[in-house]
């Protein structure tokens, strides 16, 4: 058995980070070291509270906690109204609010500190909201980027968005942030996965009625999904669970090499992602090449979900 790779999770919880994070704490192939918090479904304050509380709600109040950016990296935070999370970011499911356990560091410290003892591309990261704390990770200690292995992003996408016609909420939530990332992340790999995937990976009403069976930690999740706002035909989208999910099992995305640049001029474009496949660019393109997400395997992907939500 290989040894678990240390993952931290840059979240904003959410009902689809609940999900990702419950998975990532049952999955053999990582172990998580450190979460951090972010503004974008709900403000700091409440990602953080939700971080903790998701953290003691699965038992797992040992993993450190810091909270990050409260707003984007130009202007100030803006709730969205009638966020699908809901008015507390998880459906209005109330859990206990344990005594906050968080550490008193800032979220890119935090991970400067995890990162400093780490061998050269070990650790992984799996960002699951607005990337502020990644960019401002890597202005601050650009000289620990070398132990990050992967970055993982949930966000963007070549189609329609989710929050404007042209952008996905966590690139649109802090587009200058998402720029640099995609820039350069000091050798780090990205995979990006985005809209075009993570819409297709749905859980449904079965779905949930067997996550409902499993477990407590099962019926909990459950009771969050079904009060998502987000329900479409095939079921609601887990965005940030198939992100987790490409990290404990790849096969679950195929990738092709991409560079993107983000939109951060005003207007209606504002937070769009512009792909551009590599593999068959004509002429060398400039930035940084990252795997883009492009298919997904939805069976897959609903198997790992039943399988690792299991205690
Ligand atoms: C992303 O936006 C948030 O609402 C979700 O948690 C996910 O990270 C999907 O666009
Ligand atoms: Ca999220």
């Amino acid at each position: 058995m290989p040894r678990p790779r240390p993952l931290i999770i840059d979240t904003d919880p959410g009902i689809d980070d609940a999900l990702a994070i419950a998975m990532a704490l049952a999955s053999s192939e990582v172990r998580v070291v450190g979460l951090t918090s972010v503004a974008g479904n709900s403000p700091l304050d409440v990602t953080t509270a939700n971080a903790v509380a998701l953290l003691a709600a699965f038992d797992r109040s040992d993993v450190p906690v810091a909270a990050g950016a409260a707003h984007p990296l130009a202007g100030t935070y803006e709730r969205v109204k009638d966020s699908p999370h809901g008015d507390n970011g998880l459906g209005g499911i109330e859990l206990e609010a344990p005594g906050l356990q968080r550490r008193s560091m800032h979220a890119m410290d935090l991970i400067a500190d995890i990162l400093r003892d780490a061998e050269p591309r070990s650790v992984d990261i799996a960002a699951l909201g607005p990337l502020t704390n990644i960019a401002m990770f890597l202005a601050k200690h650009p000289d620990l980027a070398d132990r990050i292995a992967h970055i993982t992003v949930m966000g963007g996408g070549t189609g329609p968005g989710n929050i404007t016609d042209h952008a996905e909420f966590n690139i649109w939530h802090d587009p200058e942030a998402a720029a640099l990332v995609f820039a350069d992340t000091g050798g780090a790999e990205i995979v990006v996965v985005g809209l075009d995937v993570t819409r297709r990976a749905t859980l449904d009403a079965d779905d949930l009625e067997c996550l409902r069976r499993k477990s407590p930690r099962g019926a909990l999740l459950a009771r969050m999904i079904n009060a998502y706002g987000d329900l479409h035909e095939g079921g609601w989208p887990m965005h940030d669970a198939l992100a987790l999910a490409s990290i404990v099992h790849p096969p679950v995305i195929s990738t092709r090499p991409a560079s993107i640049e983000v939109v951060t001029a005003a207007g209606k474009h504002r937070g769009q992602t512009l792909v551009q496949f590599t593999d068959e660019a004509r002429s060398p393109s400039s930035g940084r090449q990252i795997q883009f997400a492009t298919d997904v395997d939805v069976p897959l992907f609903r198997d790992l979900v039943h399988t690792k939500v299991t205690c």
